[in-house]
């Protein structure tokens, strides 16, 4: 997408789409009141008729405007700007984007309003770099006839007199995280069949190269040597091998910590023997989400060349029960010596990451962040719009709260109390891979702890955001490359 930020008025700006926000209430702005001027009072007359309140992503289009140069307009509600946030903000440019680009070939235009309340307008610009590039990308890859086109081109446009200088930077991080979302939601919306261990990480490989990051993958052989027990049990009843893609970004000096970036890679989940039934099963390509937002984000950590260490590992199988599958009651060795008694084969995604997190502690991670679709219990606990966090470290936690407030993602802590490893006993092994039926996404979250060796770690259990069984006007159905841009902001910012 041929991005750029140009500085002008609203009624002199060339494109298909010209998007301007109108605030709720209150006075209009300067360049509101030049548009209304330009557009012979249309504006206002909107307004008092009540067609144009402002409330928040409402939306107005104006579909000839003859005293613009613009062909035509996108009126967007911000809502009340005393209200105006980063979630916010981000609702309102996901909306208009959506709205224009059901067309190919669009040439749209938004103008950054003079307001922004609390907001920056670098971090207004970068929201909306990043809006302009998710927005206008759709999950029907496989249809004959599209519903979504990525714009021909795009400007992000600043009141007259502005420096575009200062902002340009921040026009190329929400690039590079648009990139990075749509990167994540891609291979989580293309089916099993075509995204599997190989060729998930034959793309891992294809896309880390040109962004500079080393990317190494170990294949069924490598797993085995190194003792990945756990990981390997699930793989057995696929005929699809698993694999680990290390992607490794070294932008900090030999004495800054590196955090690792674990993701649970199931590109489909089954349930193994202990088979989903069929409506459970059907969304189950979403089952590398948490691998794929790694990918996506280790993409723009190196393409932002942020002055970090920082490890991504995507933990990669197929949860299937062909003949060779693993079953109720095996014993499994992890990596890391701890016995587990495997109690139900869908509760695959834990063990796997379980073994992927004991080999990052093992290969000089400091911290640790891990993402995982991994319980159906934190979606019942949280709904679907909000990823679970679980801490062994609550200064660490802290740091990621912060990262995710300041990029208007949604996180909720649930406790990590000692009374849960009761849950987890088990009769002949060190524990059981499940923790009964109450609780289900803390006793997941109390199994992986004990693959961490005691570092600081959180686990995010991204099951309900990360995809959405339906489109919303502010985003679309399928996979939503949800906290991408929480992992880039704690990389840069993180302070332990
Ligand atoms: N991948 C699922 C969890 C999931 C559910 C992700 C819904 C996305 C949407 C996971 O592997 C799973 O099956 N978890 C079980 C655990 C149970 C057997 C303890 C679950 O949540 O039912
Ligand atoms: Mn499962
Ligand atoms: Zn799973």
């Amino acid at each position: 997408m041929n991005l750029q930020i140009v500085s002008a008025a609203a009624r002199d700006v060339d494109a298909d789409w010209l998007i301007v926000g109108v605030p709720e209430g209150g006075e209009w702005s300067n360049e509101l009141v030049s548009l209304d001027n330009a557009l012979q009072g249309q504006l206002s007359r909107l307004r008092e008729a009540g067609d144009l309140t402002g409330k928040l992503a409402e939306l107005l289009s104006v579909p000839d405007t003859p005293t613009l140069k613009a062909t035509r307009m996108l009126l967007v509600g911000l809502g009340l700007p005393s209200e105006l946030s980063v979630a916010r903000w981000d609702k309102v440019a996901m909306t208009a984007a959506r709205q224009v680009s059901s067309k190919k070939d669009i040439r749209v235009a938004v103008c950054v309003p003079e307001q922004l309340g609390v907001l920056s307008r670098e971090r207004a610009v970068e929201v909306l770099a990043t809006a302009l590039v998710v927005g206008s990308q759709g999950q029907d890859l496989y249809k004959a006839e599209r519903s979504r086109f990525p714009f021909a081109a795009a400007q992000i446009v600043l009141p007259p007199g502005s420096d575009i200088g200062t902002v340009s930077a921040a026009t190329e991080r929400g690039r590079i995280l648009g990139d990075a979302i749509n990167l994540a939601r891609e291979l989580v919306n293309r089916p099993p069949h075509e995204i599997y261990p190989e060729t998930f990480a034959a793309r891992a490989l294809q896309e880390a190269i040109p962004c500079g990051l080393m990317c190494h993958v170990f294949d069924e052989h490598r797993l085995e040597a190194e003792g990945f027990g756990s990981l390997l049990a699930v793989a057995k009843g696929s005929d699809r091998p698993a694999r680990m893609v290390v992607l490794e970004h070294r932008g900090g000096g030999p004495h800054t910590p590196t955090l690792a970036l674990v993701g649970k890679g199931v590109t489909f989940d089954s349930g193994g023997l202990s088979i989903k039934p069929t409506d459970g099963m059907l969304t189950m390509k979403c089952d590398m989400a948490g691998a794929a937002t790694v990918l996506g984000a280790m993409t723009a950590i190196a393409r932002l060349k942020l002055p970090v260490n920082v490890i991504g590992y995507c933990g990669l199988v197929e949860n299937m029960l062909g003949a060779k599958a693993y079953k109720l009651g095996d014993i499994l060795t992890a990596r890391n010596g701890v016995t587990i008694e495997v109690h139900n084969t869908d509760a695959e995604g834990r063990l796997v990451i379980n073994d992927v997190l004991s080999y990052a502690v093992d290969h000089g991670a400091d911290r640790l962040i891990d993402l995982a679709t991994l319980t159906g219990a934190c979606v019942v606990a949280l709904g679907e719009d909000v990823s679970g966090a679980f801490t062994n470290n609550q200064a660490w936690c802290d740091q990621l709260f912060a990262a995710a407030k300041s990029q208007g993602e949604d996180l909720w802590q649930l406790p990590m109390f000692d009374s849960y490893n009761e849950l987890l006993k088990s009769d002949v092994a060190d524990c059981k891979n499940i923790g009964g039926r109450w609780g289900g996404a803390i006793t997941a979250a109390k199994f992986l702890e004990k693959f961490v060796a005691g570092k600081p770690w959180v686990h995010l259990d991204i099951a309900g955001p990360a995809f959405a069984s339906a489109s919303k006007g502010h985003r679309e159905g399928g996979a939503t490359g949800c906290l991408v841009r929480t992992l880039v902001e704690v990389a840069e910012k993180g302070q332990l």
